[in-house]
């Protein structure tokens, strides 16, 4: 068995937070931002939290793939900022959108999180333990970013995006590389919330994104296109047999980066950064379901997912349309 998708859906928040905007809170410029960035706009939740932007892209995959929910067996959710630390997002989008016969959990991958979860889904699917699932990745990013951060805050954005996997007997997820380097933690993290107890006397206090940029930057430059090439070799595929790079949208120039190590021209790399910067597990599913509808990806079409972030984590994902 291979696992297809079959549907794709996504959620943004209603609210456009501009660069301007930003100006106007800390000391920064649309022009750096844009520069600096590629990244024009953000939509920030002022209502919806995870679970909600992830039950809306999984309405909306379901309805793309003409699927109900009583069809889903299988949610897994990649996010880093679920509403609570318990339930899981997966059971709260199962409550929601009334997927009964599913099982939920959560992967912490950040913004790798979506090609961690595609893969959890695949290889139960391959397994064959279950037919048709639902893989979320959903991030509510502005609810730990410190707004008086300028070097962070312009960077993130909300939102989340879905894709319905299917057990099939044709070809799909082709083949899936993971990795993580727990010795470079520190340098893209938010501690949790809630710390201590009555025996240490610790008082809770709020946690925030923190992040040596340069060193993600330098990470993400050299791992991604890595990956994908190792990616590409193991599975016998020659990248300029590859529709698209779906690639995390974290900065335009990371991605212009790994263009010119892969040496592709951007046509490859399609970016929807400019209109929602950063919203970490949710920026690949975001954009894979734009192509989607757009029918910019036709079936038979190849595509890499690749994405990139804390633990540190990355992974790419060869897909057949
Ligand atoms: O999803 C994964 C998570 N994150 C990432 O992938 C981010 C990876 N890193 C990056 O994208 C880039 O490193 C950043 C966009 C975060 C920063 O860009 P940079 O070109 O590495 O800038 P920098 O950190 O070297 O800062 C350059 C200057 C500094 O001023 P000085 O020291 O040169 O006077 C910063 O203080 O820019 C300043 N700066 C800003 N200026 C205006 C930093 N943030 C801002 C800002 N507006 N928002």
């Amino acid at each position: 068995m291979r696992t297809k998708i079959i549907g794709t859906g996504s959620f943004a928040p209603a609210r456009v937070v501009t660069n301007d905007d930003l100006a106007e809170i800390v000391e920064t410029s649309d022009e750096w931002i844009r520069t600096r960035t590629g990244i024009g706009q953000r939509r920030i939740s002022d209502g919806p939290g995870t679970a909600v932007m992830a039950a809306e892209a999984a309405r909306q995959a379901m309805e793309n793939g003409g699927i109900g929910p009583e069809d889903i067996d299988l949610i897994i959710t990649a996010t880093s900022t679920s509403d609570y630390c318990f339930p899981s997002t997966a059971c709260e989008v199962q409550g929601m959108i009334g997927a009964v016969n599913a099982v939920g959990y959560d992967i912490s991958a950040a913004c790798s999180g979506f090609i961690f979860a595609l893969n959890a889904a695949d290889a139960l699917i391959r397994a064959g333990m279950y037919q048709r699932g639902l893989v979320i990745g959903a991030d509510n990013l502005s609810k730990i970013v410190d707004w008086a951060d300028r070097s962070t805050c312009v960077l993130f954005g909300d939102g989340a995006g879905a894709a319905v996997v299917e057990a099939s007997r044709e070809e799909g997820v082709i083949r899936t590389i993971l990795g993580s380097d727990g010795c470079k933690a520190s340098v893209l993290k938010c501690q949790s919330r809630t710390m201590g107890n009555f025996l240490t006397g610790d008082k809770p206090e709020p946690g925030y994104i923190s992040m040596e940029g340069q060193e993600v930057f330098k990470f993400a430059v050299k791992k991604v296109p890595e990956c994908i090439q190792n990616l590409l070799a193991d599975s016998g595929t020659d990248l300029k047999d590859v529709k698209y790079l779906i690639l995390h949208q974290a900065n335009y120039r990371i991605c212009e980066s790994i263009a010119k190590r892969l040496k592709v021209s951007m046509d490859k790399i399609p970016m929807n950064i400019e209109r929602y910067g950063n919203t970490s597990g949710a920026t690949i599913p975001m954009l894979l379901d734009e192509l989607n509808r757009e029918g910019k990806i036709k079936p038979g079409d190849k595509v890499v997912l690749a994405g990139f972030g804390a633990g540190l984590t990355w992974g790419a994902s060869l897909v057949q349309w």
